[in-house]
């Protein structure tokens, strides 16, 4: 049994914006029933502290002039041990957990994050009286990147790895922000902090970890070349012994088309006939004729990661009737793009704007054919519900989109390995390929029927990934003791 920190800048239930929350609620509980002592820790935004339920105050730090109270509470599922950081002037505002209600970065991010981060080095160095110390603490993005940098500080220190969810994010800000945090000048240079006369949290955590993990083996490749690398692909070629790429798990208990409460009517790979009342209530959702015609579905981060302009201007192109629903929020440009896209067809398209959990399940449910033409993604957690939910996914061929959906053709058909629909380069022609070998296969009894088990019955539980984490853990623990 390990004693194991986990870091993160959210979790759900507790606060969600996208699939880091994801892996922060589910990751621990699998290595809780792993039976490691787990304990996540996360800042105490309002939302997080209102659906923590229960809390108590189990101490108070100072940090930087700042009274700092730590609450101790339970998730709501799985019953992980969560610590939330407690400092009203860093946490306690409406808004996102990064970010305003108009969309913009908090300005004093950079201050928010170090606060949490020194929070976290604290207890790891078992200086926050909890009278516990982890032996690994395992720290993710950008936010918690300071966590390893000044942990490697200390001697002697528990294990540190550092999981990369997306190098497009790195908390870059300009050198004052570097004096104003106090931060030690020995972490002035290139080697450590400084990033083209800038401050980048990430950099800290590429550089500083004992072991480096990110969320699938393929995006663990990508990230060492120049095209996706985002300007630490030399950085992460020198340490790439030390980089993992590990697929992200899926919690089914939440993700259980047998078994969700938030979609219209349970069904299971016996009995996919469920999955028609489903459709019928999301089209009924969104207004659109309740008729037979494949319905495409997509949810996600409205940003150009996410190929969402991709889609916009090729549905028009599609000569074959379809239906479309998307949920999502992002930048305004594709929002506006998506409604007007809806208004010109509105018996045909359906755009919901905005964060909806349980819209998500049923489109995940409801939706004959999911789409997610992403750029670039480091693991991507919606196509593994959606084959879950036995809606075949339309995939860019990237990442961890490549390493979990296998193309239908007459091989893999054969072979009951078809699970999607896989297009090798992210334009308007793959994607619209793509779609059309979908709509081909839908229509063919001898082709959907077959592909639909073949993606319900896939396993993308965290049982095996869960082990990766653990034996990864063991090296760092290794690592630590070494120096
Ligand atoms: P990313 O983390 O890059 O946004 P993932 O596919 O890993 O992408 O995870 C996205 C998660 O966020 C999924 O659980 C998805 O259902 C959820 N999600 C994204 N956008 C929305 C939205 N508008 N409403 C509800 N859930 C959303
Ligand atoms: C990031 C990535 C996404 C991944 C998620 C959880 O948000 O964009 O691909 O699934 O993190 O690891």
């Amino acid at each position: 049994m390990s004693r194991i920190l986990f870091a993160s800048s959210e979790a759900a239930p507790l606060i969600k914006t996208g699939g880091l929350a994801d892996i922060s609620g589910s990751l621990p509980a699998a290595l809780k029933s792993l039976r490691q002592a787990v304990r996540l820790i996360i800042p105490a935004y309002p939302e997080a502290i209102r659906n923590a339920g229960h809390v108590k105050n189990i101490g108070t730090l100072k940090i930087g002039g700042h009274s700092v109270r730590l609450l101790e509470g339970r998730m709501p599922d799985s019953k992980v041990i969560v610590w939330l950081v407690d400092s009203p002037a860093h946490f306690s505002r409406t808004g996102g957990p990064y970010t305003d209600n108009s969309g913009h970065d908090w300005a004093d991010n950079a201050e928010r994050f170090a606060l949490f981060s020194r929070v976290v080095v604290e207890i790891a160095m078992n200086r926050a009286r909890l009278n516990w110390q982890p032996e690994v603490v395992h720290c993710n993005d950008w936010q918690t990147g300071l966590v390893p940098t000044l942990l490697n500080m200390e001697n002697p220190r528990p294990g540190t790895v550092f999981s990369i969810h997306n190098l497009a994010y790195q908390g870059v800000f300009p050198y004052r922000t570097f004096a104003d945090l106090g931060l030690p000048a020995a972490l002035w240079s290139y080697r450590s902090l400084e990033y083209f006369g800038n401050l980048s949290f990430i950099k800290g955590g590429l550089v500083f970890a004992d072991r480096l993990t990110t969320v699938s083996p393929t995006y663990a490749e990508e990230i060492c070349t120049p095209t996706l690398g985002y300007g630490m692909d030399a950085l992460l070629r020198h340490r790439r012994d030390r980089l993992t790429g590990i697929l992200n798990g899926v919690d089914y208990d939440v993700w259980d088309p047998c078994a969700d409460p938030l979609i219209d009517t349970p069904y299971t790979v016996e009995t996919p006939a469920g999955k028609q009342n489903n459709k019928l209530a999301l089209q009924r959702r969104f207004g659109l004729p309740e008729k037979t015609i494949p319905l495409l579905g997509m949810v996600g981060r409205m940003v150009e990661q996410k190929g969402i302009d991709l889609l916009l201007d090729a549905i028009p192109l599609i000569d074959i009737p379809v239906q479309l629903v998307i949920l999502g929020s992002g930048e305004k440009r594709f929002e506006q793009a998506a409604l007007a896209l809806a208004k010109r067809f509105p018996k045909q398209i359906g755009v919901y704007i905005g964060y909806d959990e349980s819209l998500a399940h049923l489109i995940e449910a409801g939706a004959d054919v999911f789409l997610m033409p992403s750029r670039f993604e480091p693991c991507g957690l919606n196509q593994l519900y959606s084959l879950r939910y036995g809606t075949p996914p339309v995939v860019h061929k990237t990442g961890g989109l490549a390493d979990t959906v296998t193309h239908t053709d007459t091989h893999t058909l054969e072979a009951g390995s078809a699970t999607g629909f896989v297009f090798d380069f992210p334009d308007i022609q793959g994607l619209l390929w793509a779609i059309r070998q979908a709509l081909k296969c839908y229509e063919r009894s001898d082709c959907w029927p077959q592909v639909m088990k073949n993606a319900m019955q896939q396993d993308f539980s965290w049982s095996h990934s869960a082990r990766l984490y653990l034996s990864l853990y063991r090296q760092a623990i290794q690592d630590a003791a070494s120096i």
